[in-house]
């Protein structure tokens, strides 16, 4: 039984840290939205939602960038960090067509990442909350 012991104790900072992080993400949008954060460019999330269906990325990331298992992975509710994404999008090594600034603008590209950014996360489910 002591063996198990310590394993009790270890999630207790897990789940502190899980909410830190939570609180740290919800801050970095807000942040974002009112230009404070230096390292994301403000971004119109209505406008972002119209240019993600417009160029398609919908077709394999899913109408709520939610993703599929055939055709492209989840992008929001927590997108990966801003430079990650643009990068991404410019210069892909996987599956996914490049993007560039002429056919996606860097404002456009600040928008769509607004716009996963915002969206809702989905409920917790039992088999989430026994992760
Ligand atoms: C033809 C399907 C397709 C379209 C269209 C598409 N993607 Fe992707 N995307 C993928 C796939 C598949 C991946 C997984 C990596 C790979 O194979 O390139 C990916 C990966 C990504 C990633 C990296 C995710 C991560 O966690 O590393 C980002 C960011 C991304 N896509 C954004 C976009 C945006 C923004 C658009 C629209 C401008 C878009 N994608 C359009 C298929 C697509």
């Amino acid at each position: 039984m002591k063996i198990f012991r310590g394993t009790k104790y270890a999630i207790v900072p897990a789940f502190a840290a899980l909410v830190i992080f939570a609180i740290a993400g919800a801050r970095n949008v807000r942040a974002g939205q009112d230009e404070k954060n230096s390292g994301t460019p403000a971004g119109n999330a209505t406008r972002g939602k119209q240019i993600f269906y417009d160029h398609g990325c919908y077709e394999c990331h899913g109408r709520e960038g939610q993703g599929s298992i055939v055709t492209g992975p989840r992008l929001g509710p927590d997108p990966i960090p801003y430079e990650s994404f643009t990068s991404y999008v410019r210069k892909p090594t996987g599956e996914m067509p490049p993007y560039t600034t002429k056919v996606v603008p860097d404002q456009d590209l600040a928008d769509i990442y607004a716009y996963l950014a915002s969206r809702p996360h989905p409920p917790a489910t039992k088999t989430s909350a026994a992760k």
